[in-house]
């Protein structure tokens, strides 16, 4: 992964430009990053701040695997990120499903979009996001208290040729066993200790509605499986932790 990788000083967003040129035949593994990204895009349809300093960019993939695969793509780039940070010193939590936290605050975002042809996905786009070189009081005041920066949690700047490096290395092995059906199951336990939603009170918000309860566990399929008040399990297949207590 990362042959080509795109440059450019400023892109409206790193994955609206990996999705058009994926239409016109782009390769597997191409990269495209940028150094500013003007019309950042985050989960949800929200906005992704997107300053000088941060590491924005974009992984195409082309080896196809079976839609029920599909959310192993964003559960895998989240392992490949934590373990590339872990490589630079950086100690990080995983929030369910892909979320990145330092402190217990967000320092960095996933957004995979995919193409599907019946029940396979034909290609996606994983688009990364890290809050790396920069001081936390640029980023947006509605979200200061939930995210950071590495510059500002850390006290240390992110050597980001560097850590693109391992994390496209990282992907790179994790993506192979997709292929052959190997996907997050493999990798569950080292997912696990790495992710702080288990075992806290938590409300997640699938579309318009809100699940309250305790999460337990994920499943093999990456599934968050909230035990409810009364008592029944729900698994989750998507949806964001707006809130976990303790
Ligand atoms: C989230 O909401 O947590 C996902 C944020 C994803 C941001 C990255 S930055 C590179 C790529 N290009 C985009 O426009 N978004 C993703």
């Amino acid at each position: 992964l990362g042959r080509p990788l795109f440059w450019a000083a400023e892109r409206a967003s790193t994955n609206v430009t990996a999705l058009e040129w994926a239409a016109q035949g782009l390769p597997h593994g191409s990269v495209v990053t940028a150094a500013v990204q003007t019309g950042g895009k985050g989960r949800r349809e929200r906005a992704w701040v997107s300053p000088q300093g941060g590491m924005w960019f974009s992984v195409l993939v082309r080896q196809p695997c079976a839609l029920h695969h599909a959310p192993d793509l964003t559960l895998l780039a989240s392992l490949a990120v934590w373990r590339a940070l872990a490589e630079s010193g950086v100690s990080a939590e995983i929030k369910w499903p892909n979320d990145i936290l330092v402190a217990g605050q967000k320092v960095c975002g996933i957004l995979a979009q995919m193409r599907a042809d019946g029940e396979w996905v034909d290609h996606a786009v994983i688009g990364i996001g890290i809050n790396a070189n920069f001081p936390a009081e640029q980023l947006p005041e509605e979200i200061r208290h939930r995210a950071t920066t590495i510059l500002s949690a850390c006290g240390f700047a992110l050597e980001r040729p560097r850590v693109l490096a391992a994390i496209l290395t990282e992907l790179d092995r994790l993506y192979r066993g997709l292929a052959t059906g190997e996907g997050f199951a493999s990798v569950r336990r080292e997912w696990l200790a790495h992710c702080q939603t288990i075992g806290r009170d938590v409300e997640v918000a699938i579309g318009n509605e809100i699940v309250r309860g305790k999460a337990v566990d994920v499943d093999d399929q990456g599934s968050l499986l909230v035990e409810l008040a009364d008592g029944n399990v729900r698994q989750l297949h998507s949806g964001e932790v707006l809130f976990s207590g303790s």
